[in-house]
C-alpha cells in the first residue's frame, strides 16, 4: 500500500501545471505536491499517476515517492483564493501526494539522462502511451543532476472509456505509438535492449504488485466492472496484453 498521510497546511497552487496541483505540508512533516481527486478530469488521473509512477519505479526510472493524503475540510476553510478555494472543497478527502522535490528545474537538454535511462523512458512512454513527454510538455525535472520523471495523469487513456468505444484490451495492446515528437528521442540508446530490460522487469507479479498499490477507493466501477476488484484486474489485463504485444507499438515505433 501507499503510505497514508493527512495534509497539515496548504502553502500555494503550483501553476505551472495544467490541472493546478499544489503543494502542501503534511503530518509526516513532508511536503508534497499535491494532485487533487476534485481537479476535472477526475480519479482516473491520479490512477495513472500511481500505476505509470509505480512501474516506471520498477524499471528503475527516477520517480518522486508518491502517498495518498487526506485533506481536511478544515484546510480548505481558510484559502483566499476563491478558484483554489473551490478546487480544495472539491477534494476533501484522499488525494495524491507526490514528494516534492525542493530546487529542481523543469528539464531543458541540458543535464541529459544517460542513454540507458532515456530509452527506459521512452520505452515506459509507448508501453503507457503517454504522449505527455515532449519539448512544449517534458514533465522531466532535473534534480541533484539526475533527470526526475513526473505527471503521468495522461497515461493509459483506455479507462477513460472502458469498457465500450474501444476500450477492450486487445485495441490498447495493438495502439502504435509515435516517439518522433518525444523530449528524449535523440539521446535514448539501444531501444531493443531497453525493451529486454523492462520486458524482464515487468513480469506478471510485478504489473499485478504496481496495480495493487492504488487506492481501492479510486477504482470506480464501470459498466461490467461492477467492483473495485474487477476494475484492478481489468487494468492488470490491459498492461499485460500490451506487454505481450511489443512487437505493434514498440519495434513499429523504434
Ligand atoms: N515532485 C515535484 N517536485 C517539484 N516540482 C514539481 C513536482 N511535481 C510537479 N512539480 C512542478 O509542478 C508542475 C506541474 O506538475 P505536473 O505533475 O506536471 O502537473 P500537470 O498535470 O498540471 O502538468 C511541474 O511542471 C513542475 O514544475
Ligand atoms: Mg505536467
Amino acid at each position: 500500500m501507499l503510505p497514508q498521510i493527512t495534509a497539515t497546511r496548504f502553502l500555494t497552487p503550483l501553476r505551472e501545471g495544467g490541472s493546478l496541483p499544489g503543494l502542501v505540508e503534511a503530518s509526516d512533516c513532508g511536503t508534497y505536491v499535491i494532485k487533487f481527486r476534485g481537479a476535472g478530469q477526475g480519479l482516473k488521473v491520479l490512477v495513472a499517476e500511481v500505476i505509470v509512477g509505480e512501474l516506471a519505479r520498477r524499471l528503475d526510472i527516477r520517480v518522486p515517492e508518491m502517498a495518498v493524503v487526506d485533506l481536511p475540510a478544515a484546510i480548505a476553510r481558510y484559502e483566499a483564493d476563491e478558484e483554489v478555494q473551490d478546487l480544495l472543497k472539491a477534494s476533501l478527502g484522499d488525494n495524491l501526494a507526490v514528494d516534492f522535490l525542493p530546487g529542481s528545474f523543469g528539464y531543458d537538454g541540458s543535464r541529459t539522462p544517460s542513454p540507458d535511462e532515456a530509452a527506459d523512458i521512452l520505452w515506459l512512454d509507448a508501453f503507457t502511451a503517454n504522449v505527455d513527454r515532449t519539448w512544449a510538455n517534458p514533465n522531466l525535472l532535473v534534480w541533484h543532476r539526475q533527470v526526475w520523471a513526473i505527471d503521468h495523469g495522461a497515461a493509459i487513456w483506455f479507462h477513460h472509456s472502458w469498457p465500450s468505444r474501444g476500450a477492450d484490451a486487445a485495441r490498447f495492446a495493438a495502439q502504435p505509438f509515435d516517439l518522433s515528437e518525444h523530449v528524449l528521442r535523440d539521446v535514448a540508446g539501444d531501444l531493443a535492449a531497453a525493451h529486454s530490460r523492462a520486458a524482464s522487469a515487468l513480469t506478471p507479479e510485478a504489473l499485478a504488485d504496481v496495480v495493487a498499490l492504488v487506492p481501492e477507493q479510486w477504482l470506480e466501477p464501470a459498466p461490467g466492472l461492477d467492483d473495485p476488484k474487477a476494475v484492478r484486474t481489468a487494468y492488470v489485463e490491459h498492461l499485460s496484453r500490451r506487454l505481450e504485444n511489443a512487437t505493434a507499438w514498440w519495434e513499429a515505433a523504434s
